[in-house]
């Protein structure tokens, strides 16, 4: 059975001295972790400090998000050659980004065709089955590169809010996850997201479609974190 992908997605919760203190807190447990990959999603400013704690171990750290555009004249970006050498994922086409900055279709494809180009593999997210016929339509490399790319069944509505979560139907989120396979054709990584936390963690792991999950509040505290991936390993099933 393939390990199952964790990653959190800490969004703008931490500055640089609470992501040190999260990852002195949570490091030697990580490094025990044998039975899951994870992935800590940090900001911008974090990720020096979050890549260089967890050098040399098992952990893998991500963007959140990174520009469309290469090194230039744009005030405020961070580009592909900012993240080149400093972490192997990147979320991309997250909804916050299309609901509070305007992101489409196309800008997500620009920076998936960037991550790929730099060996960086997209996290990239899904809202529904349309979202992805369209980036199908735009991107032929989400198709030929989708060995490459971790794909994220996130529907908007399932984003946790004000610490309340409202999590998917597990049984709802594997037949999504699984379209997402049968659209590409391939066999894929596909993840879960929204709401996932401590208590309904094994629900959607062991899903047989979904390879993973996409943590965002229930990983912002290392202890709650600690306890969800304790669950995954519970619950492990034989895929
Ligand atoms: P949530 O966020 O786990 O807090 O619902 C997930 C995400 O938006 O990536």
């Amino acid at each position: 059975m393939k390990k199952p992908l964790v990653v959190a997605n800490w969004k703008a919760t931490k500055t640089i001295k609470e992501t040190i203190e999260w990852i002195n807190k949570a490091k030697t447990a990580l490094e025990e972790v044998t039975y899951a990959q994870i992935i800590i999603g940090a900001s911008y400013v974090s990720l020096p400090v979050a890549a260089s704690l967890f050098e040399g171990t098992t952990v893998k750290v991500s963007a959140q998000d990174v520009s469309k555009f290469q090194k230039g004249a744009y005030t405020g970006e961070v580009t592909i050659e900012m993240l080149d050498g400093l972490v192997d994922y990147c979320i991309v086409g997250h909804s916050e980004r299309r609901k509070y900055f305007g992101e489409t279709d196309d800008d997500v494809i620009e920076k998936v065709k960037l991550l790929l180009k730099y060996d960086i593999t997209p996290i990239l997210c899904v809202s529904d089955l349309s979202q992805l016929d369209a980036y199908i339509a735009r991107g032929k490399e989400i198709v030929d590169s989708a060995e490459k790319t971790v794909f994220v069944y996130e529907p908007p509505g399932a984003i946790s809010g004000g610490g309340v979560y409202r999590p998917e139907d597990p049984g709802v989120a594997n037949e999504n996850a699984s379209g997402i396979g049968n659209k590409i054709n391939k066999k894929v990584t596909t993840l879960y997201g929204g709401s996932i936390n401590p208590e309904n963690a094994n629900l959607f792991f062991s899903q047989a479609a979904i390879d993973g999950g996409l943590i965002g509040q229930a990983s912002t505290e290392p202890q709650g974190f600690l306890e969800l991936l304790s669950n995954v390993k519970l619950n492990l099933p034989a895929k």
